[in-house]
């Protein structure tokens, strides 16, 4: 007999006696019965099927609970424990050539602006016109959020013309509603770096106006500001669309630039006014560490609003964090900041989760909703995640090293727990974003969407494996398809080279500034967003986000310079990517 008929007859003879054995399961399960005693090789069988049994049961608890399980297991995955002589920093060197093509980049977007719109708030790469905030007149969005750039890739000429708008035609007494954040992030946020980077007193001049115009928009009940101000009347706005409420995250992203201008003027009420804010803020907090999108301006609570990372939500984390790192902190102070502490175990706790089938880790909005005659607030979890949420890899990243006081790279055993926890999400969440990059045309859209366990999506989307482009019914280019320029993988990708010296970053760095040449370069100037990243050929939109001269270029350019530029552990970034030096303050410190 041959081997092969020998194992096909066992397998038969297996069959056979499964078959028995099931017999004798459904009459043991009827009726209790005397055992008799049974010949050896059925008792063996009888046992392996029990043991089968078992083992199916367990392997099925163990699929379903994968999440839980792998959630728990995580922290202690793919940690290395290095011993104590091997070397405990890699050298961070520049890389000229690519630096030297981002900086040719500045100048295509930079020369077009000056061309077509020099003084405009903002620019029109494909009509090739500039346009204003308001009807009152520009405040130089687009200039003052170029300088400090300039200044890093040493463009003097440029800064050069760049600064005597600012002395001759920069003017602030603009009858108009300016966005209170905006105008913060991008107009007085440039105005600091530009003055640290250049010592030009000038940019500390306009910074001190632009900061005196915009004090009265704290003038509120609580202390919360409101979400516009009026530079030429000197009068807070509401936002009427809104309700009048203000935007937690427009709220509590005003601390670094008016703390730092503060330290440079000795000016106390800059620094008071944010500070209020967020004691403010920090006695009305909701779910543990989370914060709603929306606080009231009279009251100084949260409202019922959706909580999330992403828009109106995002940079309180990212500032929660900094403002924390931005103040060289007395050896007495505790070291950690209890509410970024907090915030970062709520994100774990209720954000935080991972796709079904590739266990992506990704970030998730809770929406409140309340039954009909019912007070009681239930939150619904749903999978989404914008591209704005791309910053928290390496915030938590940063977080985790208090700020770069770690070798390069950190060793594992100088983490506590927790540090180690916020390290892997961080290193996980970045690999996220860069898996939303692996479309057509290698760039991220603006808003991704997750995989669910038997979901029902959009007929019309656009899967990616377990992340996807939610198509609209009518088959239109859903919003959420767009690239705008967006900074916030890049942002991340730079922090996490400058803690690591990993080389994966700045690859993965520069197939992005790739796919941004390739995909969003208007050959007669200029870089303009795209409709839809999964469609090749392009269709542009007609903006040239100001971010993309302040940030996105900026933040490739220092992934490839050395670490002695702007090093992590002596400067903070605003959230417009404005950085600003850590400083010693002369005055009372300290929200937690
Ligand atoms: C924008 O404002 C500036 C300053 O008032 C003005 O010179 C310019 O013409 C305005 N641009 C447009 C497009 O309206
Ligand atoms: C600016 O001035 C300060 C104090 O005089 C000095 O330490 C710093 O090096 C100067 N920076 C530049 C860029 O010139």
């Amino acid at each position: 007999m041959s081997e092969q008929t020998l194992r096909e007859r066992r397998r038969k003879h297996d069959l056979d006696e499964v078959k028995t054995n099931d017999n004798d399961n459904i009459k043991a399960s009827g009726s209790v019965q005397p055992s008799k005693p049974r010949p050896n090789n059925r008792s063996n069988n009888y046992s392996w099927l029990t043991w089968g049994i078992i083992i199916g049961y367990l392997a099925l608890l163990l699929y379903r609970n994968w999440d839980r399980l792998y959630d728990f297991m995580h922290p202690w995955f793919g940690i290395k424990f290095t011993s104590n002589n091997e070397p405990r920093s890699v050298e961070i060197l520049a890389e000229p050539k690519k630096q030297e093509a981002i900086i040719a980049a500045f100048k295509h977007a930079w020369s077009a602006y000056e061309r077509d719109a020099f003084g405009d708030d903002e620019y029109h790469p494909i009509s090739r016109v500039g346009s204003n905030l308001t009807k009152a007149g520009g405040i130089g969005y687009t200039i003052v959020d170029s300088i400090d750039t300039m200044v890093l890739m040493g463009l003097e000429d440029e800064e050069k013309r760049a600064r005597q708008w600012v002395q001759n035609n920069m003017n602030l007494d603009r009858d108009g509603d300016f966005n209170t954040f905006e105008t913060t992030i991008r107009v007085l946020g440039g105005l600091l770096s530009a003055y640290y980077l250049t010592n030009q007193s000038i940019y500390l001049e306009r910074a001190t106006e632009l900061g005196d115009r915009m004090l009265p928009v704290f003038d509120t009940p609580s202390g919360i500001p409101m979400s516009f101000i009026n530079l030429g009347r000197r009068e807070g706005v509401t936002d009427k669309h809104n309700h009048g409420l203000s935007s937690t995250a427009e709220a509590a992203t005003l601390q670094l630039e008016f703390r730092y201008l503060s330290y440079l003027t000795e000016n106390e009420l800059y620094w008071e006014a944010v500070e209020k804010v967020m004691k403010v803020m920090k006695s009305a907090r909701v779910i543990q560490g989370l914060a709603p999108i929306f606080i009231s301006q009279q009251t100084g609570q949260f409202v019922s609003s959706d909580i999330r990372l992403g828009s109106r939500g995002d940079s309180y984390y990212e500032y929660l964090l900094k403002q924390h790192l931005q103040t060289v902190r007395a050896k007495t102070v505790k070291k950690r900041c209890i509410m970024y502490d907090d915030a970062m175990d709520a994100i774990h706790k209720y954000l935080l989760k991972r796709s079904p089938r590739e266990k992506i880790l990704y970030t998730s909005e809770l929406i409140p909703e309340r039954k009909q005659g019912s007070t009681e607030v239930t939150w619904r979890q749903v999978p989404k995640q914008d591209h704005l949420v791309c910053f928290l890899g390496g915030s938590l990243m940063l977080g985790a090293t208090d700020g770069a006081q770690m070798s390069v790279p950190p060793q594992m055993q100088d983490f506590t727990r927790g540090q180690v926890r916020d390290w892997r999400t961080g290193v996980d969440l970045i690999k996220t974003c860069l898996a939303t990059y692996e479309t057509k045309t290698g760039l991220s859209p603006e808003i991704v969407h997750f995989r669910e366990r038997d979901d029902a999506i959009p007929a019309t989307s656009v899967v990616h494996g377990d992340w996807y482009i939610k198509g609209n019914r009518d088959n239109s280019v859903p919003y959420d398809a767009r690239y705008i320029l967006r900074p916030e993988t890049v942002e991340s990708l730079f922090i996490a080279y400058r803690l690591t010296g990993n080389n994966y970053y700045r690859e993965f760095g520069w197939r992005i500034f790739k796919s941004i040449e390739k995909h969003c370069k208007i050959p007669e100037g200029g870089y303009a967003s795209i409709l839809h990243v999964d469609t090749i050929p392009v269709t542009y939109e007609d903006k040239m986000e100001t971010f993309l001269m302040s940030e996105t270029l900026k933040y490739l350019y220092l992934l490839f310079s050395d670490d002695s530029v702007l090093p992590l552990d002596k400067f903070v970034f605003n959230t417009e990517a404005h950085p600003l030096p850590i400083f010693t303050p002369h005055m009372r410190t300290g929200f937690s």
